[in-house]
């Protein structure tokens, strides 16, 4: 067993991948190195998720298995970092397999605690003891994000940047504001010093992340500064060319200046992923969701109008406490009228804390839920078809990712590779490994409902 390995496990969303980028690279600064198998490491941390009660359940399961392997290894170090370790704290720590329990705000010290628990210290807590109400500002975390920026854990000429964490929404149903705290918006010096920084690396995409990333709001001198003035700053960096920012809350303060930057500035793709989570009003409601359904369409329309070829994708929650069939049809209506390049369905999983976990019932049977999410699977499928079409006999500008994973039937030269066009379609073509991080020109051949394949 090497002393120096560490192995990282990652479930989450980008928020999180981008947390174990980091932490990996402030491990390799100390001198660690990252192992790509657990069998060889002295410490397995693993980045957890609390969204849906199933992201905790893999993490369970698996520290199940590290527990049989600790009873011969005792020496091995397990560290549990992220949204879980954060909602979960000392819980976590009394599981026999965990020694480090460290929540998101307290990623900064991880790189000390695991050096600690290597030498023997043991049961470590680090965790944000009042989230929602200690100080939001965490200059250790911001010291942290801007130092380590880059780490071989992303995908080459791309990287994430942190404009803002936490989330002050409080959707009813979700747990990210009690685990990732209150919203503070980043300076936007720092952003814009940072995507230089990545562009000086090599970086063509950057991806701005938020929980609700078009509330980012920054007071500076008297002046107020908004997504849209990132945008129009970041677009100025040589280097840079493309940009894409995510999650998109449907708000309409800021709304036109954003689709106006999206609309003037050549970089910015023409990408919009923007949550609905239902189509039904009453729901919406419920869910502590500020808008209708008649208000998100029109927003959604008006995207489309301003923004030409705008990609849009959606998130939907199915089976939400009291769902009936009707309020289900809304939202297939929904999806049927917003013609999302794609959508994410997730069958609502009561999460402890929230709102709607303490006040409403989880009235939808498990298999209803599975029904429906598979039912507004298939509708949005159709969608998706009938838009992967319109590529047919096109050439279309692809960010190259690298050698395909679960390559499909090949045929021609070269490897086959996968890269993703500005609206983050999903594109496969034969051509050389070395291409990974370039631009490139696809001729569209053949279509699915979400993969476009060609030949460069
Ligand atoms: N901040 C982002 C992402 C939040 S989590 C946003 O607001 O869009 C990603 C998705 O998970 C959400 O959009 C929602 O569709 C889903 N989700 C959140 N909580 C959930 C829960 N308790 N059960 C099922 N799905 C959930
Ligand atoms: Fe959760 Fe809503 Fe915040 Fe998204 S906007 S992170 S769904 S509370
Ligand atoms: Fe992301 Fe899951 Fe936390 S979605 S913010 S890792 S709860």
């Amino acid at each position: 067993m090497n002393r120096k390995a560490i192995h990282i496990k990652s479930f989450g969303c980008q928020m999180n991948k981008l947390d174990t980028a980091l932490v990996a690279a402030s491990l390799k600064d100390s001198g660690f190195s990252i192992a790509e198998n657990e069998n060889d490491a002295i410490a397995v941390l693993i980045n957890t998720c609390s969204v849906r009660d199933r992201a905790e359940g893999k993490v369970f399961s698996h520290l199940g298995n590290l527990k049989r392997i600790k009873r011969s290894k005792p020496e091995l170090v397990v560290a549990v970092f992220g949204c879980m370790a954060q909602r979960l704290g000392k819980e976590l720590l009394e599981h026999e397999a965990v020694d480090i329990v460290c929540g998101p705000g307290q990623i900064p010290q991880l790189t000390k605690l695991v050096a600690e628990a290597i030498e023997g210290k043991k049961q470590i807590l680090a965790v944000t003891e009042k989230i929602r109400t200690e100080s939001a500002e965490n200059p250790e975390l911001e010291k942290f994000e801007s130092v380590y920026d880059r780490s071989d854990a992303q995908i080459p000429g791309q990287a994430y940047v942190r404009v803002m964490r936490g989330c002050n929404n409080f959707c009813s149903y979700c747990i990210v504001p009690y685990v990732r705290g209150p919203e503070v918006s980043r300076a936007p010096e720092l952003i814009i010093e940072q995507v230089k920084r990545l562009a000086g690396k090599g970086v063509k995409l950057v991806t701005l992340l938020g929980q609700a990333v078009n509330a980012y709001q920054y007071t500076d001198g008297g002046k107020e500064y908004c997504l849209a003035d990132l945008l129009y700053s970041i677009s100025e960096i040589d280097g840079i060319e493309w940009i894409r920012f995510v999650t998109s809350y449907p708000y309409s303060r800021y709304y036109d200046e954003i689709l106006a930057a999206m609309r003037d500035c050549e970089k910015v793709c023409g990408y919009l992923h923007m949550p609905a989570q239902s189509g039904s009003d009453r729901i919406l409601k419920a869910m502590n969701r500020k808008y209708t359904a008649g208000e998100y369409l029109e927003m959604l329309d008006k995207a489309k109008e301003v923004v030409p070829n705008l990609a849009a994708v959606g998130d939907f929650i199915v089976g939400f406490a009291g769902e009936t069939d009707e309020e289900f049809e809304a939202t297939v209506e929904l999806v049927e009228k917003a013609k999302y390049r794609n959508c994410f369905v997730f069958q609502y999983s009561p999460r402890p804390g929230t709102k709607a976990e303490e006040r409403l019932q989880d009235t939808v049977a498990a298999e209803v839920k599975r029904a429906r999410n598979i039912e507004l699977l298939a509708v949005q499928e159709r969608v998706s078809d009938e838009l992967a079409k319109e590529f047919l006999g096109k050439e279309i500008k692809v960010l190259v990712e690298g050698p395909s994973k679960k390559p499909f039937l090949n045929s021609g030269d070269g490897v086959q590779l996968v890269g993703r066009t500005a609206g983050d379609w999903i594109a496969i073509f034969n051509g050389d490994e070395k291409l990974a991080g370039e631009f490139v020109t696809v001729k569209v051949t053949r279509v699915s409902p979400l993969t476009l394949f060609g030949e460069l």
